[in-house]
């Protein structure tokens, strides 16, 4: 038994999701956000990489009014803990969950800021096994996931074929090839292989486009 994965992506017409310098911030307009926030409300948990916590340095919180007190756990894939103790998430652990999911032993400076930092098998890029990553999140009672990226993480649930919805934000720019892809590598070589989705909405959101998918 895994949590059911929904995958968010809020990116470019070109499905980019930041520019080349690792500006994300923000791509799509205030009701997608809102949106967005309404999407973590109804979540158990809330999912990033270490990339995007690096860059952007985010909280993770639910900041709609009225829906401050449904606040999800914020996970971190972290293999080597490169999570600052200083970062607003370890900063607020304490006053909601964060853990960070690695492959070494527990650092003492993440612990003593209160994230819980949990240790599961590697996969075979040396990072935490997807497969584990589940199983311990579910192990704790989480039912459902969020994942909000970035673009390296969101290929690995893809090729690991644990993505069942997708909600996907879309803006009306574009960023081009240099900026920086929705969805790394899938190891796709023929169409046949290409994960498929169904989509179930589409409407506007602001100025932008919504689009609702769940997995074929
Ligand atoms: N527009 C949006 O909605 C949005 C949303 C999120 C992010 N972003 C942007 O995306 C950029 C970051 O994306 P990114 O692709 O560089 O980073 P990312 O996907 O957030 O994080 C990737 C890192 O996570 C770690 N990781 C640990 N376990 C992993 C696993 N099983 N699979 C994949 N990664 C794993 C790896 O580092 P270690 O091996 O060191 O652990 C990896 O380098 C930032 O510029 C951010 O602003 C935009």
């Amino acid at each position: 038994m895994r949590p059911r994965v929904t995958l968010k992506l809020a990116t470019s017409l070109d499905g980019r999701i930041a520019t080349a310098s690792g500006e994300s911030q923000w791509i799509t307009g205030e009701a997608a956000r809102a949106e967005g926030h309404r999407l973590r409300a109804s979540h158990d948990a809330i999912l990033i990489g270490v990339g995007t916590a690096l860059a952007d340095d985010p909280l993770l919180t639910v900041r709609q009014p009225g829906l401050e007190h449904r606040q999800p756990v914020r996970v971190v894939l972290d293999s080597r803990q490169r999570l600052s103790p200083g970062s607003k998430l370890a900063l607020t652990a304490r006053e909601s969950p964060v853990i960070v999911l690695t492959v070494q032993l527990p650092a003492p400076a993440l612990v003593r800021a209160g994230v819980e930092v949990i240790q599961v098998h590697a996969g075979r890029d040396g990072r935490p096994s997807l497969t584990h990553v589940l199983t311990a999140l579910r192990g704790r009672g989480l039912i459902s996931l969020l994942v909000e990226g970035g673009g390296e993480v969101a290929a690995s649930f893809l090729r690991c074929d644990a993505v069942d919805r997708l909600e996907w934000f879309r803006a009306p720019i574009l960023l081009g090839a240099e900026g920086r892809p929705c969805v790394g590598t899938l190891a796709v070589e023929e169409l046949g292989q290409a994960r498929r989705f169904r989509r179930l909405a589409a409407e506007p959101c602001g100025d932008d486009l919504w689009e609702r998918y769940e997995r074929l």
